[in-house]
């Protein structure tokens, strides 16, 4: 299932910085938007509220891992909150990501759908070298991303995030619908920023991902409602 408006990262420190950001936008157009840890810390759920209450759709990015049973309950709340996506580490196992389901299975107010539950296989930051150091995974990066989606599809989890570059092969490992969302995503002569493997929204597109995460390009363009309306369309070709 490919959504198509591309989810936009809000990573502001302060409620403000949300508020100000989307008051630039028509009321009627109706966004997706990742509210991450930093917000969600500072803010909690009334940055959730609020922008539930304009009419976006929100993935809220918190990436849980802890004990199947605090998962569980933590989800539940979070279910309540009436987000669109959330997410957990797929290093919590698969007891953990079964569990987390469960939670927000048990929290989705009644007519509400479950909000769609994602799994992190590992971070972009983590390279090979630290993978094997670190957490002792004797696999390539690859081969443990791969085992970490198909682990996520065994728990009867929706998808993972990923690189778009992985798309492919993680699709082929699980299913068509198993849903890849790609951060990493830069229109076409944009800044890289800190991210080291990026592709453009067209490409993205091709390759399969069925969500785009987009931060910086649009949050910090001169024109952020532009800068989101010409990704979208590069998105939606
Ligand atoms: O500003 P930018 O477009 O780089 O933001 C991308 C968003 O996606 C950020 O919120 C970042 O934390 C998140 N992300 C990422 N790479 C991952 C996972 C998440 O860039 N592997």
């Amino acid at each position: 299932m490919q959504e198509n408006r591309p989810v936009i990262a809000l990573d502001f420190p302060e409620f403000s910085d949300v508020k100000d950001f989307l008051e630039k936008f028509d009321p009627s157009e109706k966004l997706y938007i990742k509210l991450g840890m930093e917000l969600f810390y500072t803010a909690g759920p009334q940055v959730v509220y609020y922008v539930k209450s304009l009419g976006h759709s929100v993935f809220l990015d918190l990436k849980l891992h802890d004990i199947p049973n605090t998962v569980e309950s933590s989800m539940r709340v979070l279910a309540r909150l009436g987000v669109d996506m959330v997410n957990v580490h797929a290093a919590g196992g698969v007891e953990m990501m079964v569990a987390a389901k469960r939670g927000l299975e048990a929290g989705t107010p009644t007519g509400r759908q479950r909000p769609k539950l994602i799994a992190v296989t590992q971070l972009t930051s983590t390279s090979e070298e630290i993978m094997q150091n670190d957490q002792k995974i004797m696999t390539s990066l690859e081969e443990s991303v791969i085992n970490y989606a198909q682990k996520t599809a065994q728990a009867g989890l929706d998808g993972v995030v990923c690189s778009a570059h992985e798309v492919e092969k993680i699709k082929a490992a699980t299913s068509k619908e198993f849903i890849c969302l790609t951060p990493g995503i830069r229109p076409e002569g944009a800044s890289k920023g800190d991210q080291k493997r990026v592709m453009t929204p067209k490409e993205a597109r091709t390759i399969g991902s069925d969500y785009i995460v987009v931060g910086r390009p649009i949050t910090q363009a001169k024109d952020p409602v532009s800068a989101y309306h010409a990704i979208k369309e590069e998105w939606n070709q």
